[in-house]
């Protein structure tokens, strides 16, 4: 077997590390909550502050391309998730996005009232689509099923299918393929929530014939803190639905100041308001470093990476009560491998201190995600000596009476 140096140096994507910041000494395995910061991006935001903002000011929404940038930036991740141009658009937050879709497909199938999800659904998820029946008031309700029981649950009353693709908790990877034709046989729309998908391998939601999909810029897209989310309409439905959040930006003819709601044609009906230009940009530009990596090659040291992390883990932390929540099998899971563990919480804080960042998600599972472009297999061979470490010497009991931080 390759040391884990030796891995590292026949890495393809090896020349992407230096592109990334890498605060010293840290080693950052939660690219799946936040991504790291591409130098270029650095130098993206310092450009559209200093000279368009600072010099350009109102210019620059024509002369920098600032109004483009939905779109622009919208079909960079469609050439990452698989979706033709003109039917990706980035706007808004993945939740708001969410609110919109969902109203979308509640209206093409207007004869039918059950939204299907699963109960370890990322929240916010629920809470809009929760949000978006009571405000329709026809009756819809959402119902919480086991994901590996959603197809056999599918009836004549599902409207829609609503999943993330990646479980958040776990790292499970559903089946894209299979639940969406599952979906479509019964009559039903899908709704796919790529945020632990887009950016971390290859996805084709064309050929899945995928109706609906959403996501976020900030995790393994590395759009910074906050970064602006993404929204999908397949082309057959784009002129189907006006969306309810009806602003301006999603009208025909913006500038003509009409006092009536008139939707832009294609894609641009899913806009809102005005694009926060900042930090659009600075998606922009890591994802301009993320498609200049080949995506067949990110899956493969994701695949592997994670392989090297539960094989280290479980033989270094055996006997302290780690149990594995994320598939053995690598075609199942994304990129993050996460373990239960009933001090979870403490044993994470006590990662951190030692310079390893995860995260923690209630009740009990610490997760690890791992970004091709730039987690290293020493980083994934340091970690689970660390964690060892940790769990040996028993240093996480110090953290096991400490308040919770707000952020796990
Ligand atoms: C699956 C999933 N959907 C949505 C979100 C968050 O959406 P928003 O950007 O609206 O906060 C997250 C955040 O971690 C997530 O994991």
């Amino acid at each position: 077997m390759s040391s884990v140096h030796e891995l590292d140096a026949n890495d393809p994507l090896r020349h992407f590390q230096e592109q990334f910041e890498r605060p010293h000494g840290l080693i950052y395995l939660d690219g799946n909550s936040l991504g790291m910061l591409p130098k270029r991006a650095r130098e993206r935001v310092q450009h559209v502050v200093t000279q368009e903002w600072g010099q350009q000011l109102i210019r620059g929404w024509t002369d920098a391309g600032w109004i483009e940038l939905p779109r622009r930036v919208g079909d960079k991740i469609g050439r990452l998730i698989g979706a033709p141009a003109a039917s990706t658009v980035c706007a808004d937050s993945t939740s708001i996005n969410l609110f919109k879709v969902v109203s979308a497909a509640l209206a093409l199938r207007p004869d039918r009232r059950s939204i299907l999800s699963t109960a370890d659904n990322f929240p916010t998820d629920l809470y809009m689509a929760e949000g978006a029946t009571q405000m329709l008031g026809k009756g819809h309700r959402l119902v919480h099923v086991d994901a590996h029981a959603i197809v056999n649950t599918l009836d004549a009353d599902t409207a829609v299918v609503m999943l993330t693709h990646v479980n958040y908790k776990t790292g499970e990877r559903y089946d894209m393929a299979d639940i969406s034709r599952a979906a479509h046989s019964a009559g039903a729309l899908i709704i796919w929530d790529l945020a632990h998908s887009a950016g971390a391998f290859p996805l084709d939601i064309a050929a899945c014939d995928v109706d609906f999909a959403v996501g976020c810029g900030y995790k393994y897209l590395n759009g910074g803190p906050g970064a602006p989310a993404f929204l999908y309409v397949a082309k057959r439905h784009q002129a189907q639905f006006e969306q309810p959040l009806s602003g301006w930006m999603g009208h025909a003819h913006p500038f003509a100041f009409a006092a009536q709601y008139a939707p832009a044609a294609g894609i641009d009906r899913y806009l809102c308001g005005t694009p926060p230009v900042i930090s659009m940009s600075a998606l922009d530009a890591s994802l301009d470093l993320m498609l200049e990596a080949d995506i067949g090659a990110l899956r493969a040291k994701s695949v592997a990476l994670t392989q090297l992390f539960i094989q280290s883990v479980e033989i270094r932390c055996a006997g302290f009560g780690l149990e594995l929540a994320t598939p053995r099998d690598a075609r199942k899971r994304g990129s993050q491998v996460s373990f239960r563990h009933e001090h979870g919480y403490a044993i994470m804080q006590a990662l951190i201190a030692a310079g390893v960042i995860g995260d923690f998600r209630a009740p009990d599972i610490i997760r690890f995600g791992f970004a091709p472009l730039y987690n290293t297999f020493a980083d994934a061979d340091t970690a689970a000596t660390r964690l060892a470490d940790i769990l040996r010497s028993g240093a996480w009991q110090a953290y096991a009476k400490t308040a919770r931080r707000t952020v796990t």
